[in-house]
């Protein structure tokens, strides 16, 4: 039996800790009951269906704010001297069969407080050598295809832990709890451009080699100079400064202006439209709309849509309500770097 036969009725799903309301209420409207809220974000949960097909329904249409899922197949609880043995006891008993030796894997362990003295690597390190020598499954930490998931948590003088097994393609995010974490560049402009690559690798998001790109509300600049990375040619619109070294690339064009005045001078067509504009979610929606016909037929955009602490649902559904007449969705998610945001990536239907 390969590992993404292994099916399980518990699992931990993780949000940010301030989305986790809409999180439930996407488990909610897939059957799924929460149970316990064991860490900031990090809910534990039943699913009577099971994982395997919650996730195969996730594969198509995706929830927003719920960015790491993983199945749960052993629940430990003890005291953190014997963590680890209970750990790998219960790996080899209700793990190993289930591993699939030919598929490489990586061990995620994410210790849900600061509490504990024991590190991710400490457990990481020793299991994984213990279920290469096992299975003979090759260990692969960056691109692994099945995953073995752990979370430990405190309890005052005891800890609990979660494991289980799965195809990371039904985790939502090939990152433990979905923490996709860069490197910082002397270079970068601004944070923002982290949420620009978080959703270029999980949209899949192919751009095409000397692509022309469009960036509203592009100031510092940030957005731009990913674009630039990579190979596009790109006119930057935002009535604010726009970083010198932005300014001093020959690949950018600056127009200092609001998208709404862009639009008034006709643009070409282009590659890629990307919108971080600091405005209503709805009339930037809306405005995505009026730039539908600046987009190549085979072109993409991607805008992040501000949230409101109030209703953010709402807003969510209304501008979706905007979109969808003139863009496909492709996808649409609250990622690690996203504060109160989420991404949406569009193509012209
Ligand atoms: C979060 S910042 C963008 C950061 C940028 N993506 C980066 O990586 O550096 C939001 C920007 O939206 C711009 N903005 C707000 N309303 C706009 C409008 N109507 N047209 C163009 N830009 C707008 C603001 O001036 C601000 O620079």
């Amino acid at each position: 039996m390969t590992t993404f036969q292994h099916d399980s009725q518990t699992l931990l799903a993780t949000c940010a800790p301030d989305y986790a309301d809409h999180a439930l209420g996407e488990l909610a409207s897939v059957a799924v009951a929460v149970r316990e809220e064991v860490a900031p974000g990090v809910l534990l949960a039943e699913s009577e269906r099971g994982f395997l097909a919650l996730a195969k329904a996730w594969r198509s249409a995706g929830p927003i704010f719920i960015r790491h899922v993983n199945p749960v197949h052993s629940i430990i609880e003890g005291v953190e001297g014997s963590l680890f043995s209970q750990l790998t006891q219960a790996v080899e008993t209700d793990l190993l069969p289930h591993i699939a030796p030919d598929v490489p894997f990586s061990i995620q362990t994410r210790m849900l407080d600061d509490a504990l003295s024991l590190k991710p690597f400490d457990i990481s390190k020793p299991l994984s050598t213990l279920i290469e020598q096992e299975t003979g499954a090759a260990l692969d930490v960056r691109d692994p295809r099945q995953v073995i998931s752990v979370a430990v948590v405190s309890l005052g003088d005891r800890v609990r832990a979660w494991v289980g097994l799965s195809d990371v393609r039904d985790n939502l995010s090939d990152w433990a709890g979905g923490v996709r974490r860069f490197k910082r560049s002397p270079e970068q402009v601004s944070r923002s451009e982290f949420k620009l690559l978080e959703a270029f690798e999980t949209f899949q998001i192919a751009l095409p080699p000397r692509g022309r790109a469009l960036d509203l509300g592009a100031a510092p600049g940030g957005w731009t100079r990913i674009l630039r990375l990579a190979e596009q040619f790109v006119i930057a619109v935002d009535p604010g400064d726009l970083h010198p070294s932005i300014l001093a690339d020959k690949g950018v064009g600056y127009r200092r202006m609001t998208a709404q005045q862009y639009l008034q001078e006709e643009p070409d067509e282009f590659d890629l439209i990307v919108n971080d504009m600091r405005m209503d979610a709805r009339d930037s929606a809306r405005l995505m709309v009026d730039y539908a016909k600046c987009l190549y037929p085979h072109g993409a955009a991607l805008m992040s849509l501000k949230l409101t602490e109030d209703q953010p649902l709402e807003l969510v559904e209304g501008a979706f309500a905007i979109l969808d007449p003139v863009y496909q969705r492709r996808g649409a998610r609250q990622f690690f770097h996203n504060r109160n945001e989420i991404m949406v990536y569009l193509t012209l239907r």
